[in-house]
């Protein structure tokens, strides 16, 4: 091309983008616009420049300072043009730097995305995703979601990293804290609530971000929970429940996908063409773009499928991978291997292509900066209203799993209470891991809700009871626990005998579940075990919080602690919200994403199983499938959550038994509420497919509605069931729904369950 023509080229393709409508009916005339406008730039563009645009690169260093040696290179590249995105650049200071660096230099002038894991929040912490999964309240995690993006787009951010969609049904994986549990549909609701509160109506609205769903694909399924360990799962299960979420996710729009460090079957994800691209993009017709995981390019010659990092980014690029995270293969090495044929400069354009729509949707080339406003930033982090969303998300996520001789709320009588326990005045664990921007230990701790809370004549008296955490308190050292000075628990079991009530924090620090937090025993570790017995033998009255990552092995302190609060990781105001629960000012609502197991070994343990050939039907034989040193079913199942009111459910009404294609079949049920408290409940729908052409799940959860009763209060709460409700992967390999006899339940969690059959006839 000739030089002179270049300028104007660019300034045609410049001015082209300029006013973009937001009027979502005109979203395909808009597709088309995007379409003209990227086809136009990649023509203006060289081979290196377009694989610039598949590099990603991690800040982490001082873009406003001088160069350092390290990193001159990487800044160089970022000047040349050769650099289509950077991660862990926040601040409108930082990230106006490093975009100033390509605009001002480069010659196309592209601007760069920037991405950061906002996963539940980035200054105001909000509930872990696990934790926010147990409101089963779709709005909530819509608005925190919008919130996250909006302060992390006041902050120079225009892509997050989430929503991580992996069913996680193996509780000694550290990452289950951040998916919404075991279930598929679960996962896939939540998904979507938190891709619209993401991305909101445009992508160009200055508060939306860019929204990935990850990690493509089964990443939670790794072998006994262990971290980036290998996979094996079948086809009809990797179908029926992992990737249903991610494919309605591609359906409705998410701007990106990530892949995963895991190897399925032999093939790491970063190398499966079947995913990426037969699957995602062309059975699923998605047209957004791939991120590699971080280095997870290179990692294809660590797990031993190619040579070197060439090879890596061949094989990763041909399969579908459009951006590398974190990895220098593609700068290195892809302009080679288009040169020498192996990488098609056709892919080479599609990833681009990809990449640079994202860019345009964004608004990016009308305004690199758009997302560099000092005066935004100042307003919309971290205010007050921003924690005000954060204490109720709080609220609601809290599942109250035990309540024997309603021993909670917190009687007005008592007068004198214990709190003991090394997470009661812990600020910096209900943060939780994956904590962005939140200042380190700037949560509300229980203690210091308590102190707030309860009135001044209560006498409180707070002990840890135990050294918990020695050392690690953060991403990517490992944790350090005391497991032999126990000197503090005979002075917490002084005071637990002189109050009336003890409440006993107990449970996990921020960073025993999160990337890299793999373990193989899920119950209290360091000396809890030890506290909480001494603790309850000398007062029995006592009431356990526990502030958590994961499903726990907890099955001594179910069976003899009283009363049991499930608190998790729940962020910023985490302290306010427990105290309001305990002391009754709100009616607990949350019900549990996972199972509670019995013991470690059971993981992975999720209530919808298979049957198997040998069920246990009779207790009295050990001919079944089972483990000989537990009860089968859970401590506290899937959907289990109590409330301080106690609801009826009526009568299964069907409006018909039967029904066919085109048709669907309404179930109804009365629920009233039979306390003397205004309470919600979460009313659940599930299915059991008798007989199919591959064996079926015992419970599927196919559908919830969250309903407010007051007292003596009814409500009729209805489900429709069609054909896409019973459809599955069948031995077919298509989803469809097969004709006989199905169950349907409709419960307060998955074992309380009431029943109606009813039949799909083709
Ligand atoms: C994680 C991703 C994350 C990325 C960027 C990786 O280690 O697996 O989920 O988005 O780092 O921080």
């Amino acid at each position: 091309m000739k030089s002179f023509l270049l300028p104007l080229l660019i300034m045609a393709i410049l001015i082209m983008s300029c006013g973009q409508s937001r009027d979502q009916n005109r979203s395909r005339t808009k597709n088309n616009d995007f379409k003209i406008k990227v086809d136009s730039l990649i023509k203006l563009m060289t081979l290196e420049e377009k694989v610039g645009q598949m590099v990603q690169y991690s800040g982490g260093w001082d873009l406003t300072g001088p160069k350092s040696d390290n990193n001159k290179l990487k800044k160089q590249q970022i000047e040349d043009g050769l650099v289509g995105s950077m991660l862990n650049v926040t601040s409108v200071e930082q990230v106006r730097a490093a975009q100033k660096l390509a605009i001002e230099n480069s010659r196309l002038k592209i601007p760069m995305l920037f991405g950061y894991d906002v996963i539940h929040g980035y200054k105001t912490m909000f509930p872990l995703p696990l934790a926010e999964a147990a409101s089963w309240d779709l709005d909530l995690m819509e608005r925190t979601a919008k919130v996250s993006a909006k302060e992390a787009a006041a902050a120079g951010v225009n892509w997050t990293f989430a929503p991580m969609v992996d069913i996680s049904r193996d509780a000694r994986w550290g990452r289950i804290m951040e998916s919404a549990g075991e279930d598929t549909y679960l996962n896939t609701v939540v998904g979507l609530a938190k891709m619209r509160g993401y991305q909101g109506d445009s992508l160009s609205d200055v508060n939306s971000i860019a929204a990935c769903a990850k990690h493509f694909a089964a990443y939670g399924y790794v072998k006994s929970g262990k971290e980036y360990n290998t996979v094996s799962i079948g086809e009809h299960e990797l179908h029926n429940v992992v990737l249903p979420p991610f494919k309605a996710l591609a359906e409705a729009g998410i701007a990106t996908f990530m892949n995963s460090f895991s190897d399925m079957d032999g093939i790491p994800a970063t190398a499966s063409y079947r995913l990426q691209t037969e699957l995602l993009k062309d059975e699923w017709g998605y047209n957004g773009m791939i991120v590699s995981d971080w280095g997870s390019v290179e990692e294809l010659s660590t797990h031993g499928v190619a040579e070197d990092f060439a090879d890596a980014a061949k094989i990763a690029v041909n399969a579908g991978n459009d951006m590398g995270m974190e990895s220098s293969a593609y700068a290195k090495h892809l302009v080679q291997l288009v040169e020498d044929g192996k990488v098609k400069e056709s892919r080479i354009n599609d990833a681009v292509s990809r990449i640079l729509t994202l860019k345009y949707k964004l608004g990016l080339f009308e305004d690199p900066y758009k997302y560099c406003n000092e005066e935004r930033e100042k307003n919309n982090i971290y205010t007050k209203e921003h924690l005000e969303l954060a204490y109720e998300a709080a609220l609601k996520s809290i599942v109250l799993l035990k309540n024997e001789n309603k021993v909670l709320p917190i009687s007005k009588d008592v007068k004198s209470i214990a709190l003991i326990g090394p997470l009661a005045n812990d600020k910096n664990s209900p943060l939780g891991n994956w904590r962005a921007r939140a200042e380190n230990n700037s949560a509300v701790s229980l203690y210091e809700g308590l102190k707030e809370k309860l009135p001044k004549n209560i006498d409180l008296k707070y002990h840890e009871g135990v050294d918990y955490v020695i050392s690690g308190e953060n991403f990517a050292t490992p944790l350090k626990i005391n497991t032999t000075d126990d000197s503090k628990i005979k002075e917490a079991v002084k005071i637990a005998k002189s109050q009336e009530l003890v409440i006993l924090a107990v449970g996990e620090n921020a960073f025993q579940s999160g990337e890299g937090r793999s373990q193989t025993d899920i119950g209290f570790a360091g000396l809890q075990t030890r506290l909480i017995k001494a603790v309850y033998e000398a007062n029995p009255n006592t009431i356990m919080v526990l502030m958590n990552g994961r499903p726990m092995d907890i099955s001594w302190s179910a069976k003899n602690i009283p009363a049991i609060v499930e608190a998790w990781h729940l962020g910023s105001q985490a302290g306010y919200a427990i105290a309001d629960v305990l002391l009754g000012k709100y009616n607990p609502s949350g019900k549990l994403p996972v199972s509670f197991p019995q013991s470690s070994g059971q993981e992975p343990f999720f209530y919808n199983h298979k049957n198997t050939g040998r069920p246990d039907v009779n207790p009295y034989d050990v001919i079944h499938s089972q483990h000989n040193d537990v009860p089968n079913e859970a401590v506290f199942p899937f959907g289990h959550g109590l409330s301080y009111t106690t609801f009826e459910y009526g009568d299964i009404q069907l409006s018909q038994n039967s029904f066919t294609k085109g048709e669907s079949i309404t179930a109804e049920i009365q629920i009233t509420n039979t306390g003397d408290r205004v309470g919600e409940e979460v009313v659940q729908l599930y299915i059991r497919d008798l007989v199919g052409s591959i064996t079926r799940p015992v419970l599927e959860l196919k559908d919830f509605e969250k309903i407010k009763l007051q007292p003596g209060e009814t409500k009729t709460v209805s489900f429709e069931i069609n054909e896409e409700t019973i459809k599955f992967y069948t031995i077919n390999k298509k989803w469809e729904a097969e004709p006989g006899e199905l169950k349907l339940f409709i419960a307060s969690s998955s074992k309380s369950l009431k029943s109606k059959s009813f039949y799909f006839k083709t």
